[in-house]
C-alpha cells in the first residue's frame, strides 16, 4: 500500500503542506524497505530521517498554531508529544526484539495511521484559521 497526500489533507500552508509531503515520500520509502526486506542498517537510517523530519516538522507547525492563536493548538501538541513517546517505545522494542519484519510493519503502520489521523483532525485546522485570518485581514 502507496501513503498519499489527499486533498481532503492540504492545509494551505504550503511549508506544511511540504513537510507532510516529505512525511508521505519517507513513509512510502520505508515501507518499501520493509518490504523488500532491506538490512536492518537501511531500514535504522530511514526510520532515523523520519523521526528526525518529524521533530522539526512538529516545531514549525506548533509555531504556527500558536501564531494562529488556534484553539487547537494545545490538542495539536499533545497529540506530537504522544507520538514521539510512542516511538520511544518502538525503539526500546527494537533494541529488546531486534528488527523482526513483524516489529517493522508495526513501525510503518504505527506512523502511517498515525499520521492520516493526525492531519485530518488537527493540522487541517491550520486551514480555517488561515482562511479566517485572510478574512479579517
Ligand atoms: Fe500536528
Ligand atoms: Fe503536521
Amino acid at each position: 500500500m502507496q501513503y498519499e497526500l489527499t486533498s481532503a489533507m492540504i492545509t494551505g500552508d504550503s511549508q506544511i503542506d511540504t513537510e507532510h509531503a516529505e512525511w508521505v515520500k519517507l513513509l512510502n520509502e520505508l515501507n518499501q524497505l520493509v518490504l523488500d526486506k532491506a538490512s536492518d542498517d537501511e531500514v535504522i537510517d530511514k526510520i532515523s530521517q523520519l523521526i528526525d523530519h518529524m521533530q522539526l516538522h512538529f516545531a514549525h507547525e506548533e509555531e504556527i498554531f500558536d501564531r494562529l492563536n488556534s484553539p487547537f493548538a494545545e490538542g495539536d501538541k499533545a497529540a506530537h508529544r504522544g507520538l514521539l513517546d510512542r516511538v520511544d517505545v518502538l525503539c526500546e522494542r527494537v533494541f529488546d526484539e531486534g528488527l523482526t519484519q513483524e516489529l517493522r510493519q508495526e513501525i510503518v503502520s504505527n506512523l502511517g495511521h498515525w499520521f492520516v489521523t493526525h492531519v485530518c483532525k488537527f493540522d487541517i485546522k491550520i486551514r480555517d484559521a488561515v482562511r479566517d485570518e485572510t478574512i479579517a485581514a
